[in-house]
């Protein structure tokens, strides 16, 4: 076994004996369940961990990563963890964030192949198709990566109010609310995009429903 390996071992033991210490209760707590009024889908870059740069306890945010931060429509694993947390943790707010200087995004904007993964990257790409008017007239190379990095969230704020039951709830209510947000791996700051949302109001109107229901199906 790596030193690594057995690192992490030594230090969940301390982590573990700290917090029985500093907050008794603390496990206990967790036992009883999860009640997270957060629902984050982040990028799986290992410099972007949710509950560290927010600075919160484990219970606070329920989470899925992805290589760039992605809500691919036919991905059953966010999809999954995205209706457990609508319908089931009915968490408050869900944040997409991404980050600048993003490997998925940056191999999305270039024509190598990187093969098996140019799979995913494609779902990328297609923003760049989307938004390549004002992304080709960026000719600083990193600045348009940092542009390509905050249309990527925002599109993937409208993906996830494209999804239907998200449509079902806001039908009822208010929530959940959909947030945009970019963290910066220079200093550690995240950017709120304000591009929060909770209907679909604003999408093209091929992506809005009709209260009808559909004869085709
Ligand atoms: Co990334």
């Amino acid at each position: 076994m790596s030193k690594s390996h057995l690192d992490l071992l030594e230090n969940n033991k301390k982590w573990a004996a700290n917090i029985k210490a500093s907050n008794p209760e603390f496990f206990n707590q967790l036992l009883k369940g999860q009640s997270p009024e957060y629902l984050w889908i982040g990028c799986a870059d290992s410099r972007v961990p949710a509950t560290q740069i927010t600075d919160v306890a484990a219970g606070s945010i329920f989470v899925h990563r992805n290589i760039a931060n992605m809500v691919v429509h036919t991905d059953m694993n966010m999809l999954s963890v995205l209706f457990y947390a609508v319908k089931v943790l009915k968490v408050k707010h869900i944040i997409v964030c991404g980050h600048y200087g993003c490997g998925g995004v940056i191999s999305a904007m270039k024509q190598e192949k990187f093969g098996f993964i140019d799979n995913w990257l494609r779902h990328i790409k297609d923003v760049y198709r989307i938004h390549q008017s004002e992304l080709d007239k960026i000719e600083d190379e990193n600045e348009r990566a940092n542009r390509y990095v905050e249309l990527n969230v925002a599109e993937q704020v409208l993906n996830l109010s494209k999804v239907s039951f998200l449509n079902e709830e806001w039908e009822n209510g208010k929530f959940p609310h959909i947030h945009g947000w970019v963290y910066s791996l220079k200093d550690g700051e995240l950017k709120d995009l304000n591009v929060t949302t909770n209907n679909a109001e604003g999408l093209e109107s091929i992506f809005q429903f009709s209260k009808k229901a559909g004869d085709v199906f």
